[in-house]
């Protein structure tokens, strides 16, 4: 009887600590406060602020160089190009350089002053003579003439000629439709080499 009151002791100890701890508060433990936003926020803090997404970023600097130097070959070809586009013709003198120069025609029995801008062709038109000509651009040899004196580069400058050789210019033919006058001559229209 002893033992059961024992017992009994020591369920009825048990049930009420266990009735205590049921409605005690504990000691106060909270489960930790999440923090993955503030950690969010503060790694989009660290990183600079920029214009575009980071992947268009890449992309536009990477291609940013290659346009860089791209633009630098380019701006070479172009430099290159614009020597080689170089346009200007013996006639291109400014007012203040032009010369004239005396010019006899044997054929035409006159001697006219001829400007150094302009051709021996458009000179003899210009008096009403109907010289020859058909191209006009130094491409046949149609207009061709003979300089009396030697080489007919001593007395003229041709814009683009590429009709008379070597042998026949130091022989004094001269295409009149793109020859500039640089000296006084004496000139044979209607000559061909
Ligand atoms: S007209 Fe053709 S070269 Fe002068």
């Amino acid at each position: 009887m002893a033992v059961s009151t024992v017992g009994l002791g020591i369920g009825v100890a048990l049930t009420v600590i266990a009735v205590v701890l049921h409605y005690a508060r504990g000691t106060g433990w909270t489960a930790n406060e999440d923090i993955s936003q503030e950690v969010l926020e503060h790694r989009a803090e660290t990183v600079p602020e920029t214009d575009f997404p980071e992947p268009m970023n890449r992309s536009i600097g990477g291609g940013g160089v290659a346009a860089i130097g791209g633009g630098g070959e380019a701006g070479g070809e172009l430099a290159e190009g614009e020597a080689e586009e170089d346009t200007s013709s013996p006639g291109d003198i400014p007012e203040d350089e032009i010369e004239y120069f005396d010019i006899e025609y044997t054929k035409e029995g006159e001697t006219i002053e001829v400007a150094n801008n302009e051709t021996l062709l458009e000179a003899g038109e210009d008096e009403g003579w109907d010289l020859p000509y058909a191209c006009r651009q130094g491409q046949c040899v149609s207009c061709a003439g003979h300089i009396d004196g030697g080489d007919s580069r001593d007395f003229v400058e041709h814009d683009n000629q590429e009709m008379l050789d070597d042998p026949e210019l130091e022989d004094g033919y001269v295409l009149t439709c793109v020859a500039y006058p640089r000296d006084s001559f004496t000139l044979e229209t209607n000559e061909t080499p």
